[in-house]
């Protein structure tokens, strides 16, 4: 077995989670059977699990440095983890954060199973103060879209030792850029359709959890609840996150070339993207993170320009979801959920194009 603490993430990504021994093909084959013989510890993949999801778990596992268990989407994973709070408790979450997230904590409120609370990311002693009130902390940083900047290590480790679950939805960082079990969380979900796939052709979520007890316990849903992901969706998950290190890095240096010059745009009232000197988090994140990640949101004077230049992309995609290897963006306040952003903010998850073609697009989409 390979070890994870002795090699660099870049190389882990590449080698962890393949089959050992001589003979053995090199990738996880597609095994897709739902049902093994009896006489092993594998009876039903529902229950026991399938060699793909073991060799994906392994993988994100050890970047992030705890037990992993991936679900049908992020949102199934995003369940799976509230599922850990006991009835009546409190769960404190960002105000900006990612919508299916705030509509499940409002279903599940208004139905009494749990009572929710907002902070704004930046509210570091708001976070800090409900710690042992709260039973669940969920931090999203950088945030959906408006990608605000929490104070996840300061948060992460003051809570370390307390009884209030702190949870990081570590889907736009990536492992790549932040590892918040290390700093004390105790567990990171990711929407694993985004980076970690890269490609837009999968849904696909995972959990890593710091103990074994909460592994076991979100494993049990899963299991109980039967949001197992699919057997080729891990595969080409599998697949995606080999790549994850070159395609992040790619997207990013574009990201901020994109950034720099949307901000001296003349069209553009608002440039928001962590490693601009100017964000109000950049400092922070500069500290947190290993990268600045590649999602931009910037405004457009109202909805009708931010409209226009969707409708005028050719090479970016006006399309939903994010961290592909294409460019897309598209006008947030659209979104269900989200009819409180901006009118005129769009949310860009920069590709791996290049980034002169890329900014030839966005030039002529946003001319007034
Ligand atoms: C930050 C974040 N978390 C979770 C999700 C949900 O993931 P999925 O669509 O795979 O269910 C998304 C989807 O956009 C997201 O952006």
């Amino acid at each position: 077995m390979r070890d994870p603490e002795k090699l660099e993430a870049e190389t882990w990504l590449v080698s962890a989670g393949r089959p050992e021994g001589a003979g053995e093909p090199l990738n996880t084959p597609l095994v897709t059977a739902s049902t093994f013989r009896h006489g092993a510890d594998r009876g039903y993949s529902r229950n026991e699990g399938s060699p793909g999801w073991e060799s994906f778990e392994a993988i994100v596992a050890g970047l992030e440095g705890g037990e992993a268990t991936s679900f049908s989407s992020g949102m199934a994973a995003i369940s799976a983890v509230i599922d850990l709070v006991p009835v009546g408790g409190e769960i404190v979450y960002p105000d900006d954060c990612y919508q299916g997230l705030a509509a499940l904590l409002s279903k599940g409120a208004s139905q009494g199973r749990w009572t929710v609370r907002k902070l704004p990311a930046e509210d570091t002693d708001g976070w800090l103060a409900s710690i042992d009130s709260a039973a669940m902390l969920w931090l999203e940083s950088p945030s959906n879209p408006l990608l605000a900047i929490g104070d996840v290590s300061r948060i992460c480790e003051a809570a370390r030792d307390s009884a209030t679950l702190v949870v990081v939805d570590n889907t736009f960082a990536t492992p790549l850029n932040q590892r918040p079990l290390e700093r004390g969380a105790d567990v990171v979900v990711h929407s694993a359709t985004k980076y970690i796939g890269g490609h837009s052709d999968l849904l696909c979520g995972i959990t890593v959890a710091r103990s074994s007890k909460h592994a076991e316990q979100i494993r049990s849903s899963r299991t109980i609840q039967g949001a197992t992901p699919g057997t080729m969706e891990v595969f080409l998950a599998t697949r995606g996150i080999r790549t994850l290190a070159v395609r992040l890095r790619a997207a990013e240096a574009n990201a901020l070339e994109l950034a720099v010059r949307l901000q001296a745009h003349p069209a553009i009232m608002a440039t928001r993207y962590p490693g601009l000197p100017e964000h109000p988090g950049h400092e922070l994140a500069a500290r947190q993170l290993d990268g600045f990640g590649s999602m931009i949101s910037f405004d457009l004077v109202d909805a009708s320009a931010a409209d226009h230049a969707c409708e005028r992309v050719q090479l970016i995609e006006h399309a939903t979801s994010l961290g592909g290897v294409e460019s897309t963006i598209e006008r947030r306040a659209t979104t269900p959920g989200q009819e409180h952003l901006p009118p005129g903010l769009l949310r860009m998850s920069v590709g791996i194009e290049a980034v002169e073609d890329l900014w030839a697009d966005l030039e002529q989409a946003i001319a007034p």
